[in-house]
């Protein structure tokens, strides 16, 4: 491996996040003071991806943006000697360089990271969906890499899910993942959406993958299901039949931010981390009486 790459996949239509997705970006809704996919690309620079690669699609160029050099804006900041704001807005711009590939029609997660496959060169590469929020001591994707290296395999081979216990009720919301009893993490299979009956595993996959530059192959040979979608499930299950995929449970906090209890979760997390943590505290006192 030389240097890490990431995909992060953000041409989803973010049905769950509408009307407020319909002409901004769900990934672009901001929680506290950034958009939430600021927050991944923070995760995955600070992880060691020196490669990022956003899969997006039509209406989503804003987010390219965010990310590019706003030379009036810097310009006039700077002449005004707001140089807070000045360093925060020129940081931003050249924290990392963004790449872009369309994903033409919402044809699936699996699809989406196919899509990837000529701006990616590294194996193993990360996988960051863009609406999952990870808040970790050691960031989500490293904390896959360091699990990767722990394995004693050959890390351009293995694949590694981040993993997180849930709850009966949620179980038909994720892909769980059922471990081998016998060799600690790997795993036997993976299920989409099981209805809690269908399994005994509690062990749901979250947004954050390490996976095999040889995935494209297999994610190439993938017919599509009822929906026209190619399932990254499908693909992980190769994976895993090959004996080549791995969990890992995550240590520290997630937040599903594409969904409406997620995102408040998530605000209220970092509004309380902040430095208007006594106000919000008034705020949600006044709620609550
Ligand atoms: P979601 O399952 O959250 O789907 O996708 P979605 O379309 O974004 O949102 P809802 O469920 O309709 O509200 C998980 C991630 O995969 C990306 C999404 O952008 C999101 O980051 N994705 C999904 C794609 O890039 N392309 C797809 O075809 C599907």
């Amino acid at each position: 491996m030389t240097s890490l790459s990431a995909v992060i996949p953000v041409a989803g239509l973010g049905t769950r996040s509408l009307p407020a997705s319909k002409s901004v970006p769900k990934e672009m809704l901001p929680v506290f003071d950034r958009p939430i996919i600021q927050y991944i690309v923070e995760e995955a620079v600070t992880s060691g991806a020196k490669n990022i690669v956003l899969v997006t699609s039509r209406g989503k160029s804003i987010i390219e943006d965010h990310f590019d050099i706003a030379p009036d804006l810097e310009a006039t900041l700077k002449r005004a000697n707001k140089n807070d704001l000045y360093k925060l807005v020129h940081d931003l711009s050249r924290m990392t360089a963004v790449q872009t590939v369309r994903q033409k029609e919402a044809l699936g997660l699996g699809h989406a990271v196919w899509m990837a496959k000529n701006l990616i060169q590294t194996s193993p590469f990360g996988v960051m969906l863009g609406d999952d929020l990870v808040e970790a001591k050691v960031p989500g994707l490293q904390q896959l890499l360091e699990k990767s290296k722990s394995l004693k395999k050959d890390v351009s081979e293995i694949g590694v899910v981040m993993l997180t216990e849930v709850p009966d009720s949620e179980v038909s919301k994720y892909g769980i993942c059922e471990l081998d009893p016998k060799e600690p993490g790997r795993i036997l299979r993976c299920i989409e959406k099981p209805k809690p009956s269908d399994t005994k595993s509690r062990s749901a996959i979250l947004g954050r993958y390490l996976l095999p530059r040889d995935i494209f192959e297999i994610l190439e040979k993938q017919k599509p299901g009822n929906l026209g979608e190619i399932q990254l499930t499908d693909a992980l299950n190769v994976l895993a039949e090959q004996g080549r995929l791995y969990g890992c449970y995550l240590q520290g906090l997630r937040f599903d931010a594409g969904d409406r209890l997620g995102f408040l979760r998530a605000n209220l997390h970092y509004y309380l981390k902040s430095p208007l943590k006594s106000d919000v505290q008034n705020l949600l006192k006044e709620f609550m009486a």
